[in-house]
């Protein structure tokens, strides 16, 4: 059963919008998903924590795998500024810019018609001031159709998310290891050990009392992962952070297998996306070059 149809599902049915120009309205025009498409909602997240139940959350850079991991259902899509490595190349996420996140934004937006889509407020777009932060994100949602942006940082930041929620952009807190700080925090290192948990729990209140709908929680103890689920009204989603939190991220290219190399411990891959995209490029270049491929049924 989907979740949409499933009646005792958190993410249950929404009515067409009012109005002609609706999403709900535009996804019935172009692919034949029924009017009263249902659209995961921030309030559809609230209510699967408050049920018990959990959500998965996984990175999309593209229309294909916005689609395709849409149509598997996972509940929310994350245009991670980790698309500066997964995708451009860079060794860590600051060198992303605000342009190129509304680029791949847009891109996943156009696949995507159930998943909330989060993007990222990329290094350099948000730190100044509220205001900045409130310019950047209106971008990411004027332009690149984002439901919702997420923002790394702890209590210092809770006056920018409160600005940003006041100004209609849904905010989901990073806390715990922040990549963007990769050169503060001096590496990648597990954060909210011992006292510092406290800190964190701290700094997850200040966020959600400031109006954040989620805390994502990077590279956490379980331990402390699991104090800051209890301690929020709101969802948490964890990314090496144990098995408390109420959703789950993974970075696509490390669950399916297309990136090589070590892999930090909290990554599971479901598949060997590698090995088939390889296999499948050898294939087609020995045709090539043998003459096999085109065929006749490839041939006007
Ligand atoms: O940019 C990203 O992919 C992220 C995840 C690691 C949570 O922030």
């Amino acid at each position: 059963m989907s979740p949409t149809s499933n009646p005792d599902s958190p993410v249950s049915a929404e009515i067409a919008a009012p109005y002609g120009s609706g999403a709900a309205a535009r996804s019935a025009a172009i692919g034949g998903v029924p009017a009263t498409a249902a659209k995961v909602r921030t309030h559809h997240l609230l209510a699967a924590k408050q049920a018990g139940q959990k959500f998965a959350m996984l990175t999309a850079y593209d229309q294909y795998t916005a689609q395709i991991f849409d149509e598997a259902g996972i509940e929310v899509l994350l245009v991670g500024d980790s698309a500066s490595n997964n995708v451009l190349g860079n060794e860590t996420s600051l060198p992303i810019t605000l342009d190129e996140m509304i680029i791949f934004s847009r891109a996943v937006t156009a696949g995507a018609k159930r998943a909330l889509v989060v993007a990222d407020l990329p290094f350099g777009s948000y730190e100044q001031s509220p205001e900045q932060a409130i310019a950047s994100s209106v971008r990411l949602m004027k332009e690149g159709l984002v439901h919702a942006v997420k923002m790394e940082g702890g209590a210092y930041y809770a006056p920018t998310v409160r600005a940003l929620t006041q100004a209609g952009v849904p905010v989901m807190a990073h806390i715990g290891f922040t990549p963007q700080s990769e050169h503060m925090l001096g590496g990648y290192r597990v954060q909210g050990r011992g006292e510092m948990a406290q800190t964190m729990i701290d700094d997850a209140v200040a966020l959600v009392e400031a109006g954040a709908f989620c805390v994502l929680m990077e590279m956490v103890p379980a331990d402390t992962a699991a104090a800051v689920e209890a301690a929020v009204s709101v969802p948490t989603i964890g990314i090496g952070a144990g098995n408390s939190t109420t959703g789950q991220v993974l970075v696509w290219q490390d669950m399916a297998g297309l990136r090589t190399g070590k892999m930090a411990k909290f990554v599971k891959q479901y598949a060997q996306m590698r090995t088939i995209l390889a296999d499948a490029a050898r294939e087609y270049g020995e045709e090539v070059r043998s003459g096999v491929f085109p065929g006749p049924e490839h041939t006007f």
